[in-house]
């Protein structure tokens, strides 16, 4: 019994058989500042390490898809100083984010831009046209993102088709509102991860996440290992993904 535990906690992934396109929830940064009597702000310089390390390790095992949730729609009522040291956050990592050119990583913000402070905004853009001819991997960050807003910019814009007779409503399909959210182009995250012990979506990839095998792990994100994301991806390995079908 023992023995049999043990060898599944070394066992390693099938790393020839990856999820495409994997989800990360990036959740309990708080509750790993407060553990240490430490301000919050700590917590999310902390998992931003994480982040880092992630992208990294993501990178090079070949994952082609990486999706990181950063920021919600729902994350602007939390206090003013908060909001303010997760921007920061945010904004060294887009100008140190410059040199995923050389390491091949294309990266994509998916949210609503328009509420965020303009030096990021033009960072952001930076950043995208700078990085889209990289190969090696698509990193999606979720900024000011949520999964029913972004569903309903998607609609307001087939809407807008709609009435200037681009398009007919009998025309709309599941691949035509696909084919309008953030994520355009990408295929669906194969896996998600929530660390941090909470298990729900939080507003995440709804539209996506249809199929999606969800793992939730007690682990907060600051703490959050290679090892974790072996051991997440394993359990995917051990799913049987049905489809709907038999
Ligand atoms: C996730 O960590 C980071 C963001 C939501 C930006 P939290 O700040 O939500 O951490 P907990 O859940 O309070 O521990
Ligand atoms: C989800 O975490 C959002 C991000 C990780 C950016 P939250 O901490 O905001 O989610 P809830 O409030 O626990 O559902
Ligand atoms: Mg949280």
């Amino acid at each position: 019994m023992f023995f049999q535990k043990k060898k599944r906690l070394l066992a390693k992934p099938d790393f020839d058989n990856l999820p495409q396109h994997i989800g990360f929830i990036m959740d309990g940064n708080g509750r790993w500042a407060k553990r240490r009597g430490l301000p919050r702000s700590a917590g999310h310089r902390a998992g931003a390490k994480t982040f880092r390390d992630m992208v990294r390790y993501c990178k090079d095992i070949g994952i082609k898809n990486m999706t990181v949730y950063a920021f919600s729609t729902e994350n602007w009522k939390r206090p003013k100083e908060e909001v303010e040291a997760i921007m920061d956050l945010l904004r060294s990592y887009l100008k140190d984010a410059f040199d995923h050119r050389e390491e091949e990583v294309r990266c994509l913000i998916l949210g609503d831009t328009a509420p965020l402070a303009p030096d990021i905004v033009a960072l952001i853009k930076k950043l995208e046209d700078e990085s889209r001819d990289c190969k090696q991997m698509t990193l999606n960050i979720a900024l000011n993102y949520g999964g029913r807003a972004e569903i309903t910019h998607a609609v307001r814009e087939l809407a807008g088709q709609v009435q200037r007779g681009e398009l007919a409503p009998g025309e709309i399909t599941e691949d035509t509102i696909s084919a309008h959210l953030y994520t355009a182009g990408q295929p669906d995250p194969d896996l998600i991860i929530r660390p941090s012990g909470e298990y729900r979506t939080s507003n995440f990839l709804l539209w996506q996440s249809a199929y999606s095998e969800l793992v939730f792990m007690d682990v907060l994100w600051p703490d959050f290992t290679r090892r974790d994301l072996d051991r997440a991806i394993l359990e995917y390995q051990n799913r049987d993904r049905r489809f709907g079908g038999v």
